[in-house]
């Protein structure tokens, strides 16, 4: 008997409310498009409608056949601390979510085959294994950071933690396995896990949301964190380290010609495309990039002490000042434009991928989010790290002490460690960051090129989803 088409297979993929998570996570999603995978990216409201505002999304995903944007209702949750928002927000979504979640799920038409959810939510992943439907948690921190975390509960048991006070943050933790000789308490992830009372609420609030599974996806790859990752597989057979997810789908878009349609764009906020403008009349890796992702805020004394730290390093810097991210800014930008103007270029929100690509830039001041840090290595581009909280702690430790792409200034905000740490990076200790940055770069582009590590980890993604669909 002859056989109809086999329908395409739907998945449902579901981000975390944040500028890093919906970057990466719809990239894969494109990624699955353009594998034949029918897609329904759920989003929270309020992100849904910022992208809306700033990006042409729509029209950009309309190419897809079976494409589809779907929303559920936001929650916003004003914190003094970004990391008790994350908490309240998680504990939010868990209550009211959940109950939508689950129901949009079932009464989905056509029905959900397969459902990715962001590791930040671990939710999405029990509502699809209450409905029997295959799923996998797909991870937008870095594999050393999603070990750390996942390894708490032990460093905890052997009484690592807590932390003693200042002059107890240079102890080294030794419980988390690859990580003994370098992590000390200052490289745990702050606001969650750098904790002084075990009873804090937020200890283990980013260790909750993992959930123990066969499978994760982790937007990293192999080559970058072979033997964190071998660690990681101890516990998790399977690991698909897809990344850097956005040169992944460049390379992919490429090869069928059709990389004039990759777009870096997913902005929540307004894009000011005059840097590049800028950039193009400065000469060859002399301008310092400066931005601190979508989250981090700052004190008025922190902007001021990275203002004369940058001007006093006689270099000339591109920095994205986001308005919420400093209180009263445009009084204090005020006060600045009317000296060193000519040196810097300030703007609210970069092309940041394009930046970082721009042949004028010859380093990056960055938080050291984990989309940040893979977009700096793909471009080769070496680093200082002021790393705010979460994560970005145990990437910044990486970047200096194993990678060696750049140097770590954390917990530090003084004008005179800017001004050399800048000098450093641009002059004094350049040639040695230029070659280390290069040759991860390369290694970077080999692994989402055909054949490379990346790249065949997609593939058996694609091809045991497609199993466990049938
Ligand atoms: C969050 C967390 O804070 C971070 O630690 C985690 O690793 C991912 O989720 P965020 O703080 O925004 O993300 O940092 P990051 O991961 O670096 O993502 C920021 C994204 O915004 C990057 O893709 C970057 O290219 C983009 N960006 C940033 C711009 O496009 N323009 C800018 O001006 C600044």
């Amino acid at each position: 008997m002859e056989q109809g088409p086999i329908p395409s297979p739907h998945v449902l993929i579901f981000p975390a409310p944040g500028q890093g998570h919906v970057n990466a996570i719809l990239k894969l999603a494109e990624l699955l498009s353009l594998s034949g995978f029918k897609i329904t990216f759920l989003n929270f409201h309020h992100i849904h409608e910022r992208l809306l505002l700033h990006t042409d999304i729509e029209a950009r995903f309309s190419k897809y056949h079976g494409f589809q944007f779907k929303t559920i209702p936001s929650f916003r949750l004003e914190q003094p601390r970004p990391a008790d928002a994350v908490r309240k927000l998680l504990e939010e979504v868990e209550v009211k979510s959940r109950p939508i979640f689950k129901r949009m799920v079932i009464e989905s038409n056509p029905a959900v085959n397969y459902i990715i959810g962001d590791g930040l939510m671990g939710f999405v992943y029990d509502v699809a294994l209450e409905l029997g439907i295959p799923a996998i948690q797909m991870h937008c921190i870095s594999a050393c950071s999603f070990w750390t975390v996942f390894s708490i509960p032990d460093v905890v048991a052997a009484h690592q933690l807590p932390i003693k006070g200042k002059e107890d943050m240079d102890r080294l933790i030794t419980r988390v396995p690859g990580m003994e000789s370098f992590l000390r308490c200052r490289d745990l992830p702050a606001g969650f896990c750098q904790v002084s009372d075990l009873s804090d609420p937020n200890l283990f609030i980013l260790t909750n949301q993992i959930r123990q599974s066969q499978a994760l996806i982790i937007n990293s790859f192999e080559e970058l964190e072979g033997p964190i990752l071998s660690q990681i597989r101890t516990r998790y057979p399977k690991i698909y380290t897809i990344g850097p997810v956005h040169e992944h789908l460049k390379k992919k878009l490429r090869s069928i010609g059709k990389q004039e349609s990759y777009s870096s764009s997913t902005d929540l906020f307004k894009v000011d495309k005059t840097c590049i403008t800028w950039l193009d009349n400065q000469p060859p890796q002399s301008v310092l990039y400066v931005s601190f992702g979508s989250v981090t805020i700052m004190t008025r004394e922190q902007l001021m002490e990275f203002w004369y730290g940058l001007v006093n390093s006689k270099k000339k810097f591109l920095w994205v000042i986001r308005p919420e991210s400093v209180n009263n800014l445009g009084e204090i930008l005020q006060e600045l434009q009317e000296g060193e103007k000519k040196r810097g270029y300030i703007i609210k929100w970069a092309p940041q991928e394009e930046v970082l690509a721009h042949k004028a830039i010859g380093g990056f001041l960055t938080h050291s989010g984990w989309n940040s840090t893979l977009e700096s290595i793909v471009a080769g581009v070496p680093m200082i790290c002021w790393p705010y909280f979460g994560d970005q702690q145990v990437n910044s430790r990486f970047v200096s002490e194993v990678w060696n792409l750049g140097l770590d200034m954390k917990d530090v905000c003084d004008r005179r460690v800017v001004e050399k740490m800048v000098n450093d990076l641009m002059v004094d200790r350049r040639e040695e960051f230029v070659r280390s940055t290069a040759k991860m770069a390369e290694l970077a582009r080999k692994s989402v090129s055909e054949g490379g590590s990346s790249s065949c980890c997609l593939n058996s993604l694609i091809d045991d989803m497609r199993v466990m669909i049938k």
